[in-house]
């Protein structure tokens, strides 16, 4: 009895070989696969010419996406329309009255400006006069918007001026017409 005991737990060399090549041999058939699908994704992402080192070539290739552009705007000059300048500049004095400025409205206080004639206003209003600052005290105003806040001002106060029309812009962009 003890003998077949023996013997029945005995493995043969064969047995244990058997094993060993059916538990390996899947899984190193499966690793092999996998390592020759790697390799053949690699090889067909590589191209077949050298890559370009020419730095030219390099920067354009890493560069970011997003080109910033810097536009500077303050040397662009949109001219604004008559009230625009008057809301802007001139309301701080000629809303009040400040320093004897006519007020904006007031009739009785336009009717003498006015009659000295729109182009006499506007020379007055670009260079100054007495108390009125030089375009209001803001030399970035152009022509185009003094000769409209006068007229925009002046109106308001009886006169019936029409500013000069903007020099040829296109009518698609034209700023509308100061009243
Ligand atoms: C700092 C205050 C002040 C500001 C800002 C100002 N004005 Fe005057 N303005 C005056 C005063 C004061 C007078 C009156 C001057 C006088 O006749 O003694 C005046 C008068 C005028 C007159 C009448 C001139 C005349 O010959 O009778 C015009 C036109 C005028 N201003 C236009 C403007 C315009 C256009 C602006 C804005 C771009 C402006 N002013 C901004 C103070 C100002």
């Amino acid at each position: 009895m003890s003998d077949d005991h023996i013997k029945m737990s005995k493995t043969t060399p064969m047995q244990v070989v058997s094993a060993v090549l059916g538990g390996l041999l899947p899984p190193l058939i499966a690793i092999i696969l996998i390592v020759v699908l790697v390799i053949k994704i690699q090889m067909s992402h590589s191209s077949a010419a050298p890559l370009n080192m020419d730095p030219k070539v390099v920067d354009a290739r890493i560069k970011p996406v997003g080109d910033l552009v810097v536009a500077d705007l303050s040397k662009v000059h949109v001219d604004m329309t008559g009230e625009q300048v008057f809301n802007a500049v001139c309301t701080a004095c000629h809303t009040p009255g400040a320093l004897g400025a006519p007020i904006f409205g007031n009739k009785a206080l336009w009717a003498p400006r006015i009659k000295q004639g729109y182009q006499t206003l506007i020379s007055h209003a670009e260079n100054g006069i007495r108390s009125m600052p030089a375009r209001g005290g803001n030399p970035d105003l152009s022509d185009l918007e003094i000769a409209r806040a006068v007229a925009y001002m002046a109106n308001a106060g009886g006169a019936n001026f029409t500013p000069p029309a903007a020099p040829s812009a296109p009518a698609a962009t034209a700023t509308p017409a100061a009243k």
